[in-house]
């Protein structure tokens, strides 16, 4: 997948005086059906996550509280999101290389996503990730 297939999706916002509410409706809002979620906290200070492809899970991650930046690589390029709103998040497609790093305290950073956890289904080997970017998508004479 390419960097150009990452986005920055909107959510709803209900905006009242006695607070905000935002909510995801699966696939009316994500291009895919959410099958699992997870969080991060307590992260401390200076801390990376992430460091990882995946084969076939695709991903939204919203920053619940507190803000961190998420880099993403399609393995041509980088591309650095800056996170801090929990009305918008940031799809992942397939075979994206990503690391989260910038996490402020007491940040939360939530992750929906479109599988099981499944081990398998990781690339945990940059080196790996870029071979296997460069023999599905060879360069050609614009550079891609
Ligand atoms: P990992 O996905 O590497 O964390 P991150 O990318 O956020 O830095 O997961 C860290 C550990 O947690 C690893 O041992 C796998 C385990 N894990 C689960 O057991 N279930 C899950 O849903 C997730 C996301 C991770």
């Amino acid at each position: 997948m390419s960097l150009s297939e990452c986005k920055i999706i909107d959510l709803p916002k209900i905006l009242e005086k006695r607070g905000n509410l935002t909510f995801i409706e699966g696939t009316r809002h994500l291009p895919f059906e959410i099958k699992r979620v997870y969080y991060l906290y307590d992260v401390p200070g200076g801390a990376t996550r992430g460091g990882h492809a995946h084969k076939q899970l695709e991903q939204f991650i919203i920053a619940a509280m507190g803000s961190f930046d998420v880099v993403l690589d399609d393995g041509f390029e980088k591309k650095r999101f800056h996170l801090n709103r929990s009305y918008y998040g940031l799809y992942i497609p397939r075979m994206i290389w990503r690391e989260l790093d910038n996490f402020s305290s007491g940040s939360v950073s939530l992750a929906l996503v479109s599988q099981y956890y499944d081990e398998d289904d990781y690339i945990r080997d940059y080196d790996v990730f870029v071979n296997n970017i460069r023999q599905q998508q060879p360069r050609t004479s614009k550079g891609r």
